[in-house]
């Protein structure tokens, strides 16, 4: 039997690294065309090499820069499924961080992954269908100490895909939001703070697995027609 994902057109951002290059490659396993999107063309190069031959497409650039989201809107027609998942966190405490850094969380995980979304979401639209997923956070319905200014931003975009959700369903839209919680990957690597590095030791679970996360987006993708996985929050077994 065909799988259900094979010859879909799927946009994935931030798969150069961690949880969306397992979520694209993922996705191309089982036969689905991925757009892939992130700033580093290396990483989306060894990407699309270790993928099924012709079933990834490169786009890099950076996210935060229009003149990159006008280029996608040429560059992208169909899409079936979007992943909606480049985000950056600096962990520290809150009164550590400067203006700077609270504003580029905001920047990238908020006001321009809603700029993509509108983007993408005009096609479906057209289309009558898609399906938009959002990787939040577990963060999106809790305030973590060291992580509150990109809890924040997690709140807000859990409220847009909630949003989104709303006033897309009835142009056969649907929207998941998927909320993954401590997933080793090199997200934390700009957060040097002795806190921080305190904070991993104390750990007592094992995180979870990029590729985990990536199995709850296939979950979602692969639900039938009149199923739509709202919500799903994941995180290692003991972290609660
Ligand atoms: N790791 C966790 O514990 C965890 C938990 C919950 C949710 N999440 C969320 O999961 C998503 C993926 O995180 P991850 O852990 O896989 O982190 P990661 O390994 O650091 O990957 C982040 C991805 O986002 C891309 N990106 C960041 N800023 C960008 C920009 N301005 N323009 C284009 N691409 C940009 C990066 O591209 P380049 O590398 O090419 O720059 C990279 O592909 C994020 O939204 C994160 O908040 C992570």
């Amino acid at each position: 039997m065909t799988d259900s994902l094979h010859e879909k057109i799927a946009v994935v951002s931030g798969a150069s690294a961690g949880i969306g290059f397992a979520v694209a490659k993922k996705l191309a396993a089982a036969g689905t065309h991925v757009v892939a999107l992130g700033r580093n063309p290396e990483a989306l190069e060894a990407l699309k090499a270790q993928c099924p031959l012709g079933r990834v497409q490169p786009i890099a650039g950076d996210l935060n820069d229009p003149r990159y989201l006008s280029e996608l809107d040429v560059a992208i027609d169909r899409v079936d499924y979007f992943v909606n998942n480049a985000g950056i966190l600096t962990y520290a405490p809150l009164m550590e961080l400067t203006d700077q850094q609270i504003e580029d969380m905001f920047v990238t995980n908020v006001l321009s992954s809603v700029k993509l979304t509108r983007l993408l979401a005009k096609k479906m639209i057209r289309q009558k269908a898609g399906h938009i997923l959002f990787m939040t956070s577990t963060g999106a319905r809790s305030v973590f100490k060291l992580a509150i200014g990109y809890c924040a931003t997690k709140h807000a975009l859990a409220a847009f895909a909630n949003g989104f959700r709303l006033e897309l369903q009835s142009d056969g839209i649907k929207v998941t939001e998927i909320a993954p919680g401590m997933v080793d990957t090199n997200i934390r690597a700009n957060s040097p703070h002795p806190a921080v590095a305190a904070a991993m030791q104390a750990r007592k679970f094992s995180p979870i697995t990029p590729d985990e996360v990536a199995e709850s987006v296939l979950f979602a993708v692969r639900a039938t027609p009149n199923l739509c996985p709202d919500f799903i929050e994941i995180r290692p077994h003991g972290a609660y």
